[in-house]
C-alpha cells in the first residue's frame, strides 16, 4: 500500500467543502489514516512549496494558504498518489475535467492565485517529505 498527503486548501474549508472532498476520497475506498484542521505556519508552507520559490505565483500562493484554516490528511491505498491526483483533476480548475474535485467544485476567481481546493503529493518522495511537514 501507499500513502499520500492531501491538503484541503483555505478555499475548500471556507466554502464548506471539507465533507464533500473527504466523501469523494472515502467513496473511492481510500483510507483516511490521519486528519487534522489547523492554520498553516509560514515555515510549513516554505518547506511544502520550496520547489516553487521564486516563481511569480509563489507569494500569492503562500498568502492564500495563510488566509484561513486548512485540513491535512494522510490517505492510504494502492497507487493512491496517482489515484488522488486523478480524483483532484488538473491544476487549473477552469480546465479540470468534470467528475474531478477541481472540475466539479472549482473555478477561476480572477485572482493571481489558482484557488484549486486541494493539494495531493506528486511522488513517493514528496509524500513522505510532506507528511513529515504536516504530521511531524
Ligand atoms: P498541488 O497539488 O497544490 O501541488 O497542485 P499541482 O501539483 O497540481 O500544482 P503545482 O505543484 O505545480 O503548483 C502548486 C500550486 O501553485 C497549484 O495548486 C496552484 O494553486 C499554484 N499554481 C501552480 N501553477 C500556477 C500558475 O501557473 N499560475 C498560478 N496563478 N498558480 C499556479
Ligand atoms: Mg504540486
Amino acid at each position: 500500500t501507499e500513502r499520500t498527503l492531501v491538503l484541503i486548501k483555505p478555499d475548500g474549508v471556507q466554502r464548506g467543502l471539507t465533507g464533500e472532498i473527504l466523501r469523494r476520497i472515502e467513496a473511492k475506498a481510500y483510507v483516511i489514516a490521519q486528519l487534522t484542521k489547523s492554520d498553516a505556519a509560514p515555515d510549513q508552507l516554505a518547506a511544502h512549496y520550496a520547489e516553487h520559490e521564486g516563481k511569480p505565483f509563489y507569494q500569492p500562493l503562500v498568502d492564500f494558504m495563510l488566509s484561513g484554516p486548512i485540513v491535512a490528511a494522510v490517505v492510504e491505498g494502492n497507487d493512491v498518489i496517482k489515484g488522488f491526483r486523478s480524483l483532484a483533476g488538473q491544476t487549473d480548475p477552469t480546465t479540470a475535467a468534470p467528475g474531478t474535485i477541481r472540475g466539479d467544485l472549482g473555478r477561476d476567481w480572477g485572482e493571481k492565485v489558482q484557488k484549486n481546493l486541494v493539494h495531493g503529493s506528486d511522488s513517493v518522495e514528496s509524500a513522505e517529505r510532506e507528511i513529515s511537514i504536516w504530521f511531524g
